[in-house]
C-alpha cells in the first residue's frame, strides 16, 4: 500500500508515540485501538507499555504497584526510571532500529508528572534522572489524554471493578486527590512547555469511539499519514476492515 509516515519534513520508517494521562484518562484502550488501526495499514506495530515492558520491568511493576511495599520517594523515582531504562534498551531501541511504530502506553513524562509534579514536587531532578534512563531517546509524539481528576478516578475505579480486579487500587493508585491534581495539572504543564511534541485530547466527556476518532485525527497530521484510494467492495451493511466504510462502492471516508 502507498503510505506514507512523515514527521515534520522528514520521511520516516520508525516512529516513536507515547499515550500518557492521569489515571481513567482511558490511554490503554486507545494504545490498543490505535495500535491496530495502523496494523491495518499493514505497518509494523509495537505496543508496549511502562511500567512492565520487559521480564525484569514487570518484577520492578509488582514491587512498584504493590500497597503493602513502603517504597521511599527516591526509591519509587530510581525504580520507574529503571524499569525504563531497561524497556529502552531491550525493547524500544532495538524496535525502532527495526524500522518499527513503537506504542509507548506510559514513558518519560509520567515519572515527571506522577513522580515530579505530584510526588517529589522536583521535577528538574526527576528529569535529570530520567534523561540519563532514556538516553536522548524522547517520542516524536506524545498524545495526552487528559481528564478531570475525579472523573478519572471514577471511571478507574468502576472499570477495575467491571475487570473483577480483585487486588483492588494499586499503591499509586490510592494516593489522595491532591495527588492526583496535581498530577493531572503536571501533564498540563508539561504539554504547554512542550506543544510541538505534545497533543492534547481532553476526554471527560468523550466516549470511547469519539476519542479513538480524535486520536486518529491528530497521529494522521502529525505523521503526516496519507491513507490509500480504496474503492469500497463491501456490500450494502458490510463493514470494511480498512476505514470501516458502511456504504457499498463509494470508496472509504
Ligand atoms: P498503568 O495503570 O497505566 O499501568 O500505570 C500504573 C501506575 O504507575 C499508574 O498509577 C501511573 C504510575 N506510574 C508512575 O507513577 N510513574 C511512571 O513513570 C509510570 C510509567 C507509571
Amino acid at each position: 500500500m502507498n503510505l506514507r509516515v512523515r514527521v515534520g519534513r522528514t520521511v520516516m520508517a520508525a516512529v516513536f508515540i507515547t499515550l500518557e494521562g492521569p489515571d481513567g484518562s482511558g490511554k490503554s484502550t486507545q494504545a490498543v485501538l490505535l495500535a491496530e488501526r495502523l496494523r491495518r495499514f499493514g505497518l509494523p506495530v509495537l505496543l508496549t507499555r511502562e511500567p512492565g515492558g520487559t521480564a525484569l520491568g514487570l518484577t520492578l511493576r509488582q514491587i512498584l504497584l504493590e500497597p503493602s511495599n513502603k517504597l521511599a520517594v527516591m526509591t519509587e523515582v530510581l525504580l520507574m526510571a529503571a524499569d525504563r531504562a531497561q524497556h529502552v534498551e531491550e525493547v524500544i531501541k532495538p524496535a525502532l532500529q527495526n524500522n518499527m511504530i513503537v506504542i509507548c502506553d506510559r514513558y518519560v513524562d509520567s515519572s515527571l508528572a506522577y513522580q515530579g509534579f505530584g510526588l517529589l514536587q522536583d521535577v528538574a531532578k526527576v528529569k535529570t534522572i530520567n534523561e540519563a534512563a532514556i538516553g536522548g531517546l524522547w517520542p516524536h509524539l506524545t498524545l495526552l489524554l487528559d481528564v478531570e481528576t475525579e472523573t478519572g478516578l471514577q471511571r478507574h475505579t468502576l472499570a477495575s471493578r467491571r475487570q473483577g480486579r480483585s487486588e483492588g487500587l494499586d499503591r499509586i493508585e490510592q494516593r489522595d486527590l491532591e495527588f492526583h491534581r496535581r498530577v493531572r495539572q503536571g501533564y498540563n504543564r508539561l504539554q504547554e512547555s512542550d506543544p510541538q511534541r505534545f497533543a492534547v485530547v481532553d476526554t471527560t466527556e468523550l466516549g470511547v469511539d469519539d476519542v479513538a476518532q480524535k486520536v486518529w485525527h491528530i497521529v494522521r497530521q502529525r505523521l503526516e499519514i496519507s491513507e490509500p484510494e480504496i474503492t469500497c467492495t463491501k456490500k450494502e451493511g458490510e463493514s470494511c476492515e480498512v476505514n470501516h466504510c458502511r456504504s457499498a462502492g463509494s470508496g472509504c471516508k
